[in-house]
């Protein structure tokens, strides 16, 4: 599949760009780390972070050059911290599989998952503080706010009665605000002026609500093939997105799914749940809820020229619900 903001050449060769520095910054003394470290790397991933910082720190460039050394760097910087993050929430929700190959901890163990998590969150600050202390503070802040965000999301584990509002919080922390960093970021290295700034940092937080919204209905609809990650994984964890939520508040749904989710659940039962799930309205509500934060995020692009680089953040919304409508029809 292209990649989503992968529509004008210089992007294409950017993003190559980035996989060349992302390989040569995680290096480590050792040949064992460096192995573990750059595992999902070499595994492959969307890489719509960098996108976003590259995308981003073009918008009123209407010919849409080549990114600056910095800038790659800017993104590779979020792009480590996604990484990092997901080698700790796959020990977290004990998955196996990851961009399509062994996660680190089904490869390697928790123990080392979680220290070479450490290691690359530590490579991404070095990145960072050599773009200048805002830019370091902000990817500070935003880890921060993803273990908060995480932090919310055990704290609601298998709980039926969790409310939209505390996912919407969860979600936030957990993945909007690396997306808003990403094109903050990006906008920051870019030199933009402020206004831009501030509202490409506003497009990334609502793009971040949609995509994770996206997220958790594909792991209601989807199939581990498509996804390259366990499908159904939440059910089992406890983790009641938001279609989740929708369909227990269905009366006649709510009867049959609520005793299936509990920390015992089978495989037998996470199934028969999807399915409950899928014959309900929740994944068609979920989905309306992650076409408003689309079209909000798209929204905050409309006083920008047609560049580029808003084009590619503009196709970037698009493709998102696409993405979850393709296995629902
Ligand atoms: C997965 O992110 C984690 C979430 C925030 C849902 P991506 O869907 O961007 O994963 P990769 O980078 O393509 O593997
Ligand atoms: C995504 O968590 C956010 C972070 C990694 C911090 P999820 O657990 O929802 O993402 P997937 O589905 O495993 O990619
Ligand atoms: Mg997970
Ligand atoms: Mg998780």
């Amino acid at each position: 599949m292209a990649h989503p903001l992968a529509i004008l050449p210089p992007m294409v060769d950017d993003l190559l760009r980035t996989e060349d520095e992302l390989l040569r910054v995680v290096r480590a003394e050792g040949d064992f780390l460096t192995e573990i470290a750059s595992h999902l790397i070499k595994a492959g991933g969307k890489r719509v972070r960098p996108g976003f910082a590259m995308a981003s720190a073009a918008v009123l460039d209407p010919a849409g050059s080549p990114a600056t050394i910095d800038v790659i760097r800017g993104g590779c910087a979020v792009e480590l911290v996604h990484i990092g993050s997901l080698y700790h929430d796959d020990v977290m929700d004990d998955a196996t599989t990851r961009r399509s190959v062994k996660s680190v901890n089904a490869e390697w163990g928790n123990l080392r998952a979680i220290l070479a998590g450490d290691y690359l969150l530590g490579r991404a600050s070095e990145l960072a503080s050599d773009l200048g202390t805002e830019v370091a503070g902000l990817l500070a802040t935003t880890i921060t706010q993803l273990c908060e965000g995480q932090i919310l999301e055990l704290e609601s584990a298998y709980d039926p009665t969790r409310t939209v509002e505390r996912y919407e919080r969860s979600i936030t922390g957990k993945t909007a605000s690396l997306l808003a960093a990403a094109c903050r970021i990006g906008a920051i290295v870019g030199e933009l002026p402020r206004p831009v700034v501030e509202s490409l940092t506003e497009f990334g937080l609502a793009y971040g609500m949609a995509f994770q919204v996206v997220d958790d209905i594909l792991d209601i609809v989807a199939t581990d093939e498509e996804l390259g990650k366990p499908a159904g994984n939440d059910l089992l964890e406890g983790i009641y997105t938001l279609p989740v939520i929708h369909a227990l508040a269905e009366e006649n749904i709510a009867t049959e799914l609520r005793p299936l989710l509990t920390s015992s659940i089978t495989a037998d039962e996470r199934d028969r749940a999807r399915n409950l799930i899928r014959s309900s309205n929740g994944v068609r509500t979920a989905l309306d809820v992650a076409q408003g934060w689309a079209d909000k995020a798209a929204g905050t692009l409309t006083d920008l020229p047609d560049t580029p680089g808003a084009q590619a953040l503009r196709a970037a919304s698009a493709d998102l619900i696409e993405r979850a409508n393709a296995p629902l029809s």
